[in-house]
């Protein structure tokens, strides 16, 4: 993990002038030259109330923070920002990528502006718009019968020379640098009070360690007090290692057999930064929890129909998560309660069985 000097408690006054995206952060970024940074304009994403769905269960506070809009449609965007700016730092020509979709689309982007050669490596059932960017994007596209992880043994095998740069999660130690800036906004946009609760969708799990990370550089510098949000990591049904993982650390592996979902980037079976992500939610006092592919669905029509927001399924399984967790008296109606919407429905539409 990326270490900081943490004695910047001046830096949180100067952030009003700072520019509208996540950049804003630099001082806690690893970029080492200002003229490395390869943008599209990533984070600051907005932060809506979701007041029309909250007080038809009884929520006072809930809040979605939506990363839909940043560049390609999803919060991969921000630890690909970070990863492909400290690559260039370092000279690297060709990067590879296993991908449930998403994180593909955004190496594709930021590859293609780094001026860097790009390889993506995707299940094959992954819904047409995720392939067609990256080939828009000029990266070289292996489909793969299988999950993330049967991705992750092609790179191993193409790359037994080393001749790729490898940007598996948490593999390198960059993309995660990226991903905690949600924390920062968090804290930020809401005048430096945390919620009681996050909610958020756990594949590879860099996000919820990224945003934990951050809260805990945020203490080291006295840009917030405690106590910090309980985090709960949300999986489908289909593929939920962190659940089994959560009940038995020991065995987990075999417990379960990964299915494909509807909710693509939460089917990751083997996630290697496991023992982190159990840290997390141990330390924060929450929990793993999985929902149905059914819910995923009707989640995204509720969301849809009473808020405007077209959530990636991803997204949508948090909010049925809260409900799973209010009834089981986990979660209490006057706590304060942040989703996360990590992608856009737009690029999902082929999961969906219309007529
Ligand atoms: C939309 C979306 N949400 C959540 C995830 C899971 O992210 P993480 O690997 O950070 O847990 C992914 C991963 O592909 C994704 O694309």
């Amino acid at each position: 993990m990326v270490e900081y000097d943490y004695s910047m408690e001046w830096l949180k006054n100067s952030l009003s002038n700072r520019p509208n995206n996540m950049w804003r952060y630099a001082e806690m970024l690893p970029v080492t030259h200002k003229s490395n940074i390869i943008t599209l304009g990533e984070g600051m994403t907005p932060l809506f109330s979701l007041g029309k769905l909250a007080p038809q269960f009884g929520f006072s506070d809930l809040l979605m923070k939506d990363e839909s809009y940043n560049p390609t449609g999803s919060f991969k965007a921000r630890g690909l920002s970070v990863a492909v700016s400290k690559a260039k730092e370092f000279g690297i020509q060709h990067c590879i990528i296993p991908t449930a979709g998403n994180a593909g689309g955004a190496l594709a982007a930021y590859s293609a502006k780094a001026d860097m050669k790009c390889t993506v490596v995707m299940p094959r059932h992954t819904p047409a718009i995720f392939k067609q960017e990256c080939e828009l994007y000029g990266a070289e596209l292996i489909l793969i019968d299988g999950l993330i992880n049967e991705c992750g043994e092609k790179i191993m095998e193409l790359n037994q020379d080393g001749r790729y740069f490898d940007m598996s999660t948490l593999k390198e130690p960059f993309r995660i640098e990226g991903k905690k800036t949600m924390g920062y906004e968090i804290a930020e946009q809401l005048h430096w009070e945390l919620p009681d609760v996050i909610i958020y969708p756990a594949g590879g799990g860099t996000g919820l360690i990224g945003i934990w990370k951050a809260f805990k550089e945020m203490l080291s510098m006295g840009w917030i007090n405690g106590p910090l949000p309980r985090m709960i990591a949300v999986q489908s049904q289909n593929c939920a290692p962190i659940v089994e993982a959560l009940k038995d650390p020991v065995h987990w592996k075999n417990n379960f057999t990964p299915l494909a979902t509807i909710a693509n980037g939460l089917a990751v079976p083997y996630p290697f930064g496991m023992d982190m992500i159990l840290r997390v939610l141990k330390e924060s006092g929450g929990t793993a929890i999985a929902v149905a592919e059914d819910e995923i669905i009707a989640g995204v029509r509720e969301i849809a129909r009473t808020e405007g927001l077209l959530l990636s399924p991803e997204g949508a399984a948090t909010w049925k998560a809260l409900l799973h967790l209010f009834h089981a008296n986990k979660i209490a109606s006057s706590e304060k309660v942040l989703l996360l919407n990590t992608g856009s429905g737009y690029k999902y539409l082929d999961n969906f069985n219309f007529f």
